[in-house]
């Protein structure tokens, strides 16, 4: 259990990095949460125009979730689901944000990769399918976080799926506002001003 509470807090720091806001305010672009959605993460970055942190901010969104994973998977059985979701839950709700943090898509990845790889592939898979073809990240987002907990449970890791849903549930959650703006036909597409 002591293991457990080790990866637990890992998990959190480690997730609570928020990598987008931090980059972004080191290269002194427009502050995110005055642009686009508001929100943290790298899609949003790509709103300032610098591809480059984008790609910057998803990488070390989503290293961040692997490296939890993995040390937690180091310290007990059960260490890698709890230090990821723990990450997870960091990004989402940083203490030093006022737990205002992130969606949760990138880090979510990240964890993917470090509990089932295959999974975290087909993740990438259904994501640049389904944003490619309607140019919308957050569909892209939905769709493939929600095949990520079916493709665990098709695969025989049943503790992971069931982790891995409540993760894609928050992702739901967290994307309530893109979901009214999908329905609406008002979500903003990828490359489209913010
Ligand atoms: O990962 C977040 C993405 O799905 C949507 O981001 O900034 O358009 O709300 P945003």
């Amino acid at each position: 259990i002591i293991y457990d509470i080790v990866a637990l807090t890992i998990g959190y720091l480690l997730g609570s990095i928020p990598f987008g806001l931090l980059l972004t305010r080191l290269a002194g672009t427009t502050d995110l949460r005055a642009i686009g959605s508001g929100n943290i993460g790298a899609t949003n970055v790509l709103r300032t125009g610098r591809k480059d942190l984008a790609a910057a901010t998803l990488l070390l969104d989503g290293l961040k979730g692997t490296a939890a994973a993995l040390i937690g998977a180091s310290l007990s059985p059960e260490g890698g689901m709890i230090a990821g979701l723990a990450a997870f839950i960091g990004h989402i709700a940083p203490v030093w944000l006022q737990f205002k943090g992130g969606k949760g898509v990138a880090t979510f990845l990240g964890v993917l990769f470090g509990l089932n790889w295959p999974t975290a592939l087909m993740f990438c898979a259904v994501w640049l399918s389904a944003a490619g073809f309607s140019r919308y990240s957050s569909l892209g987002a939905l769709t493939a976080s929600a095949a990520a907990p079916i493709a665990l449970f098709a695969l025989g890791h049943t503790a992971e799926a069931l982790v891995v849903s409540v993760m894609a549930s928050l992702i739901f959650y967290r994307h309530r506002e893109n979901i009214a703006r999908l329905r609406a036909g008002t979500e903003t597409r990828i490359g489209q001003k913010a």
